[in-house]
C-alpha cells in the first residue's frame, strides 16, 4: 500500500524526483526507489543495510523491540507450545495445521526420510577429516541430479514435493556426515520415531546396540530446530532467493544457501562460539578477551555477540537459555566449566561500555553450541545442525519467492575502476 511520498532533489538537478513510500503490516515504511532507474540514477547500501529487496509473509523482525514473529506467531510461544513439524508446516503454508493437516504432513515427511542409495556413494569421495558442512554442500547439490520427477519450478504442487524431500532428507544428510567422519555405518532413518528423535537416532544409534531416545534431549533438540528453522531475509535465505531468481534447480539453490550459512559471520557463529569458549579456557582469560574484542585494530569479535538486525537481546537466545539449563542438569553438567565461561562472559559484556553503547546483545549461536556439546555433537556439526534446521525457511523462501511474479536479481554498483583506455600498442 502506498499512500504517502517520499522527494528527493538532487543538487543541479530541476526537477524533484517523487517517490512512493510502501507500508507492509508490521516494520518500518518503505521507500520505492524502482523508478530511480529511468532518472540514470541507483541507490547505494552495500551490506544490504538499508534496503528491502522483496515483499514477504513469512517472517518479520523487529530488532529494536527483539521481537521474531513467524506467520504472526512469536517465536517463545512457538518454542514452548509448538514443535518443528508444525513451524515447518507453518513458515511453508503460512497457518498453522490442524491436527489432521498436521498428522498428513508429518506422514509425508516421514515418506521420503530415505535418500537415494547412489547418494551414499557421494560421500566416500570426500576425505574422512573433511569438514562436514563441506560434504553437506555437495551431497545436497547432488539432489538436484536425483530428482527428476518434481523439478517445474512453475509447479505449485513440484514446489511443494521438494519441499517435503528436503525437509524430510536433511536429517539423513546430516547425520550420515558424522557418521562418514567417524567410520560408523549410514543408520538408515525411522520412520516409527519423531523427526528430532529419528535425528537423534541417525546420529548415536548403531546397528549393535538398541539406542533410545532421551526425551529431555529430544525436546531440546526439536527445540533447536524450532529456533533455528527462519530469520527473514538474513545472508544464506537472501542467496537462495537470488540463486533461485534465476531458475535454477531448487536442491541447487539450497547448496548456495548453505555455502552463505557456513561463514563465522552467519551459522558458522556456533561452531566459532566453542572455539572461543575452549580458547578463553579460564575465567580469569575472559578480560584479556574482551579487550581483545574492543581493540579496533584486533579482527578478534567476541563470537555469538552482535546482530545485523537485533539490536537488543535475540529472543532465540533467551529461550536457549532456559534450554540450556533443562539440558546441563539432565546430563548432571551444571557445573560444566565452559558455561561458567560463558556465562560469566555474558555478565561482563553486557555491562562493558563498548558493548552497551553498541548494543551488541548475546545471539542465538551463544548458547546452543553448549547445549550441543554437552549432548555429545562434536562442534563440526554444529553448523550442519543449523543448515539443517534452517532448509525450512530456505525451501519457504524460495516458494514464496516463485509463487506470484518475479524477476532475476541483479544488483547494480558504484564503479569505481578505470575509464576507459586503449589496449597497449
Ligand atoms: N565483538 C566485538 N565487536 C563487535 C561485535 C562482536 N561480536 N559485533 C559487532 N561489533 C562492533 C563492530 O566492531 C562495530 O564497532 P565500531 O562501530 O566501533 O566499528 C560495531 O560493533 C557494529 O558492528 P558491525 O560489524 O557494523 O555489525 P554488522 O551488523 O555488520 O555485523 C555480525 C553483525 C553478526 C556479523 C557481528 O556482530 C559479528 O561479527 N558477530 C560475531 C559473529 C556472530 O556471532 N554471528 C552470528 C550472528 S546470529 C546467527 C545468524 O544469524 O547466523
Amino acid at each position: 500500500m502506498a499512500d504517502k511520498k517520499a522527494y528527493l532533489k538532487i543538487d543541479g538537478v530541476e526537477e524533484t524526483i517523487e517517490l512512493p513510500v510502501l507500508h507492509g503490516t508490521e516494520g518500518p515504511d518503505v521507500v520505492d526507489v524502482r523508478a530511480l532507474t529511468a532518472q540514470g540514477l541507483f541507490t547505494y547500501d552495500p551490506g544490504f543495510v538499508s534496503t528491502a529487496a522483496c515483499d514477504s509473509a513469512i517472517t518479520f523482525i523487529d530488532g529494536g523491540k527483539g521481537i521474531l514473529l513467524h506467520g504472526g506467531y512469536p517465536i517463545e510461544q512457538l518454542a514452548e507450545k509448538s514443535d518443528y513439524m508444525e513451524v515447518c508446516y507453518l513458515l511453508l503454508n503460512g497457518e498453522l495445521p490442524n491436527a489432521e493437516q498436521k498428522q498428513e504432513f508429518v506422514n509425508t515427511v516421514k515418506n521420503h526420510t530415505m535418500v537415494h542409495e547412489q547418494l551414499s556413494h557421494f560421500y566416500n569421495g570426500f576425505r574422512r577429516d573433511a569438514h562436514p558442512m563441506a560434504i553437506l554442500c555437495g551431497v545436497v547439490g547432488a539432489l538436484s541430479a536425483f530428482y527428476h520427477d518434481s523439478l517445474d519450478i512453475d509447479d505449485a504442487h513440484h514446489r511443494e514435493v521438494c519441499a517435503y524431500r528436503l525437509v524430510a532428507k536433511m536429517p539423513t544428510l546430516a547425520a550420515m556426515c558424522y557418521k562418514y567422519s567417524n567410520g560408523q555405518p549410514f543408520m538408515y532413518p525411522r520412520n516409527d520415531l519423531s523427526y528430532a528423535e529419528n535425528f537423534l537416532y541417525m546420529m548415536f544409534g548403531t546397528p549393535c546396540e538398541e539406542y533410545v531416545p532421551n526425551p529431555v534431549l529430544t525436546k531440546a533438540m526439536d527445540r533447536i530446530f524450532v529456533l533455528h528453522a527462519d530469520h527473514e531475509q538474513n545472508a544464506s535465505t537472501s542467496t537462495v532467493r537470488l540463486a533461485g531468481s534465476s531458475g535454477a534447480n531448487p536442491f541447487a539453490c539450497i547448496a548456495s544457501g548453505i555455502a552463505a550459512l557456513w561463514g563465522p559471520a552467519h551459522g558458522g557463529a556456533n561452531e566459532a562460539v566453542l572455539t572461543m569458549l575452549e580458547e578463553i579456557g579460564d575465567a580469569d582469560n575472559i578480560p584479556e578477551f574482551i579487550e581483545k574484542a574492543k581493540d579496533p585494530n584486533d579482527p578478534f569479535r567476541l563470537m555469538g555477540f552482535g546482530h545485523r538486525v537485533y539490536r537488543n537481546f535475540d529472543p532465540r537466545a533467551k529461550v536457549m537459555k532456559v534450554s540450556c539449563d533443562e539440558v546441563l542438569k539432565e546430563l548432571g553438567l551444571e557445573n560444566d566449566p565452559l558455561l561458567k565461561i560463558a556465562k560469566q562472559l555474558e555478565q561482563i559484556a553486557l555491562e562493558d561500555e563498548y558493548f552497551v553503547s553498541r548494543k551488541l546483545y548475546p545471539n542465538v549461536d551463544f548458547y546452543s553450541g553448549i547445549i550441543l556439546k554437552a549432548m555429545g555433537i562434536p562442534t563440526s556439526m554444529f553448523t550442519v545442525i543449523f543448515a539443517l534446521s534452517r532448509t525450512i525457511g530456505w525451501i519457504s523462501h524460495w516458494n514464496e519467492f516463485h509463487s506470484s511474479p518475479n524477476r532475476i536479481g541483479r544488483p547494480r554498483q558504484l564503479y569505481t575502476g578505470p575509464t576507459k583506455r586503449d589496449y597497449p600498442g
